[in-house]
């Protein structure tokens, strides 16, 4: 089915990165550092990546017109980064069309696309999570929540939904109104039309993110992510406000137990099951009293996870690539720094709801970074040569330090630098990590 040549060694690669975030540029600046890599392009990406890789305006769900922009560029390699195109099968058809991939097949992708799925696949394969549920009837729903009479209830819709479909109801009236949200009223539309219904966890929360080609597991440095949108953990859900890396809570001991209980199991398990995942596998993982459970799988980099995983990286990622793809990655020694990096995200006041776009940024030169910090482009665009906001999270401030706190007080200082009108981030950044 594949008709690739041999990689030849004077060759340079040209790579098209599917996405327009910050994670997408943290990957580009990642390959752009690679002497293998030539060319960089890509779909749809943002004004901060323009600076590094030739953008076409494709969008990252289009399936087809990103094969045929592949035709178009002849890159030796896409990288498939967000969620939606890997669960709608990007991958098999780029496949198909003859490019190498870095990311998930649909039946692979499926971990994330659908948490029925992989709520069934750890419960067969012994994977720790939380006790669940299903259910497509809201009466039977609402009678299971009723019955089980245990507070806060964590309803969750099956597939994806930018991040918001999980709802953590403290009492009987709001997880009765939650149902009622997902499965008679399809607020979340088809992703809503089935819902799980776990136990609440308690612990604090650890992201790893393990590259895998399907057989063996290589987890990454931790990290931490802040997903609420004000300080002190008030406030919406986001896709997330700010990153450490590592993350102190994650022990020697939880990091051996994660991977004998959870990173290993779940890697054989998909292959079990026919669906080896091959990508970058993303564990959102709870370390609770009773040991480390799951609470999520994601089928690629966390945003902003990569920013500040990535960043601590010292072995080429091109490398990595080619041993997913050839499946060797046993025979590959990944190399980390042992630095810290924190990531501060600044997003348009009114984020996660309404916000406006098209201020200009100031603090910024002509490529969009500083010399203070490097800086993650989210939500950019470029406009005769000056970076205007263009989405809801706009810039991922990153810095590394020799340990959290030097880390944290760069990004802040570079913070200070960079303005538009009604930007809004979290001063708290780290705080608990550093338990402050
Ligand atoms: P998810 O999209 O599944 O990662 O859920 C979003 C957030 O909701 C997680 O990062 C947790 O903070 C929280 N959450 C999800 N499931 C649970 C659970 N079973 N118990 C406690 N908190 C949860
Ligand atoms: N930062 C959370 C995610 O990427 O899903």
């Amino acid at each position: 089915m594949y008709h690739f040549e041999k990689r030849k060694e004077h060759i340079k690669m040209n790579i098209l990165v599917v996405g327009g975030g910050g994670r997408e540029h943290a990957i580009i600046t990642a390959l752009s550092g690679s002497p293998r890599v030539d060319k960089i392009y890509a779909a749809p990406g943002n004004g901060g990546i323009s600076r590094l890789a030739e953008c076409f305006p494709v969008k990252a769900t289009d399936i087809e017109g990103m094969v045929e922009l592949a035709k178009k560029l002849k890159p030796d390699y896409v990288f498939v980064a967000p969620d939606d195109p890997l669960v709608l099968g990007m991958v098999d058809r780029l496949n198909e069309a003859g490019f190498k991939t870095f990311g998930p097949r649909a039946d692979a992708a499926v971990l994330e696309g659908s948490k029925v799925f992989s709520k069934a696949l750890m419960k067969k394969y012994n994977i720790p999570t939380a006790a669940y549920e299903t259910f497509t009837d809201a009466d039977k729903a609402i009678a299971y929540i009723k019955e089980q009479n245990s507070y806060p209830a964590v309803i969750k819709c099956d597939g994806l939904a930018l991040g918001k479909g999980v709802i953590i109801a403290k009492d009987f009236s709001e997880s009765e109104a939650a149902v009622k949200s997902m499965l008679l009223d399809g607020k979340f539309g088809k992703s809503g039309s089935e819902i799980v219904v776990e136990e609440f966890m308690t612990g604090p929360e650890v992201t790893v993110l393990a590259f895998t080609d399907g057989k063996t597991v290589k987890p990454m440095i931790s990290s931490m992510d802040h997903k609420r949108a004000l300080d002190n953990d008030e406030g919406l859900n986001t896709g997330g406000m700010g990153t450490i890396a590592p993350n102190p809570r994650y022990t020697e001991e939880f990091k051996k137990e994660c991977e004998e209980k959870i990173f290993k199991p779940t890697i054989a398990a998909m292959r079990a099951e026919g669906r080896p995942f091959k990508g970058c596998l993303y564990f959102g993982l709870m370390l609770t009293p009773n040991g480390a459970k799951v609470v999520e799988y994601n089928c690629r980099f966390g945003d902003p996870e990569a920013q500040v995983v990535l960043p601590l990286l010292e072995t080429d990622l091109t490398e990595i690539m080619d041993a997913i793809w050839e499946e060797r990655l046993d025979e590959l020694d990944i190399k980390w720094s042992g630095k810290s990096c924190a990531c501060v995200v600044m997003a348009s006041g009114g984020y996660p709801e309404k916000y406006e776009t098209g201020k200009a940024i100031s603090g910024l030169d002509e490529n969009g970074q500083s010399d203070k910090a490097y800086i993650y482009h989210a939500g950019t665009k470029l406009e005769d040569g000056k970076f205007i906001t263009a989405g809801g999270r706009v810039l991922g401030v990153t810095a590394t330090g020799d340990d959290l706190r030097s880390a944290l007080d760069k990004a802040y200082a570079a913070v200070d630098t960079i303005s538009f009108e009604k930007a809004h981030y979290r001063k708290d950044i780290g705080k608990r990590a550093l338990g402050d």
